[in-house]
């Protein structure tokens, strides 16, 4: 079987499923809205800011993402932001993307979860109108904070409803175990919400687990390491439960050393629910087409795999069952017409 080409991947309708809207931030615009609202930055330039994303592990990234989201004051931040990438998803064939951001590292500085939330979703049905786009919004609880301030974050949030598709969890992973959040989640799952956690990045299987059976989470994210446990590799296949894997992000971390060296074959070839994701495109090197196309070349994956990735994301996602079959259709169409 060919290699599907570049122009064939790019064009491939996908699903994002894994994407932190503050890891959209681009350093020009970081620096031009930092600039802007009279916030001092660390980096005076793009060029030191860009020798800052020279990462060692997801902590190093964690402390100049978290500072670079201090540039984000207003509404009309909050909308660009998203604005420009929803833009750039569509460049890439994005159809539907579930999108998270982090209310504590905003609301923490004293912007309120309104700021956050009017300007996200201007942008988002922006998007639906102007560009076909759907999409849904995810706030995560950060990791490195107490349980408590995550159920003070939650009980903000619930005020927005049905606003919000689910919940997750992200932030550093290593020492901190999915349980300390089993009441925030039980809440959020009693109240009707979908929800996920990062599991498996950096941590070990047995977070993966946790999360499973503690936090009761519809999908994990990342989970590479899950790999290391058979049992838990079979169970997650049996379970169908989806993994949001994110290539490029893998390796600026250092989860892998290069593409070639990532688990993604690996995953499908265990019946795993495997997703492709940006995760922080802006930090990581690329966006959605630039993923896919660092796995086709890098792990020499033909269009029955890219099919696989894009049906597994279809029914990954939270969106309702007839746009879950428009999604599906889309991508059946480009695939025949090969
Ligand atoms: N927040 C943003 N990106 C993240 C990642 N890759 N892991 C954990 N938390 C994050
Ligand atoms: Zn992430």
């Amino acid at each position: 079987m060919p290699s599907p080409s570049d122009e064939f991947v790019r064009a491939m309708p996908k699903v994002e499923l894994h994407l932190h809207i503050e890891g959209t931030l681009e350093p020009e615009v970081m620096l031009t809205l930092a600039a802007r609202n009279g916030i001092t930055l660390p980096w005076p330039d793009v060029a030191s800011l860009r020798r800052a994303y020279a990462f060692a592990d997801l902590q190093s990234f964690l402390d100049v993402y978290y500072c670079g989201a201090g540039a984000l004051q207003t509404v009309d931040d909050f909308r660009d932001l998203a604005w420009a990438y929803c833009q750039r998803a569509a460049a890439d064939n994005v159809r539907h993307a579930e999108i998270f951001f982090d209310p504590q590292t905003h609301t923490d500085r004293g912007i309120a979860l309104e700021v956050v939330v009017e300007g996200l979703t201007a942008a988002l049905d922006d998007a639906q109108a102007q560009l076909g786009l759907s999409s849904a919004l995810i706030p995560c609880f950060l990791r490195h904070l107490s349980p408590e301030a995550a159920l003070a974050t939650y009980e903000d949030c619930r005020r927005f409803g049905d606003r919000f598709a689910g919940f997750g969890l992200d932030s550093s992973e290593r020492d901190r175990p999915p349980r300390l959040f089993a009441e925030v989640f039980a809440r959020a799952r009693a109240d009707g919400y979908r929800t996920v956690a990062h599991a498996g990045e950096e941590g070990p299987p047995a977070y993966i687990l946790e999360a499973l059976d503690v936090l009761h989470v519809d999908r994990i994210d990342h989970g590479v390491r899950c790999l290391e446990d058979p049992m838990l590799v079979e169970r997650l296949a049996a379970q169908r439960i989806p993994l949001t894997v994110c290539p490029l992000s893998n390796v600026r971390l250092r989860v892998f050393d290069t593409i070639a060296d990532h688990n993604l074959a690996e995953l499908l070839r265990a019946g795993l629910v495997a997703t492709v994701n940006s995760d922080d495109p802006a930090y990581f090197g690329g966006y959605m087409s630039a993923n896919f196309l660092a796995v086709t070349r890098g792990l020499d994956l033909d269009a029955s795999g890219l099919l696989t990735l894009g049906t597994n994301a279809v029914e990954a996602s939270f969106a309702q069952p007839l746009r879950k079959a428009e999604l599906q259709a889309q991508l059946e169409i480009h695939f025949a017409e090969t």
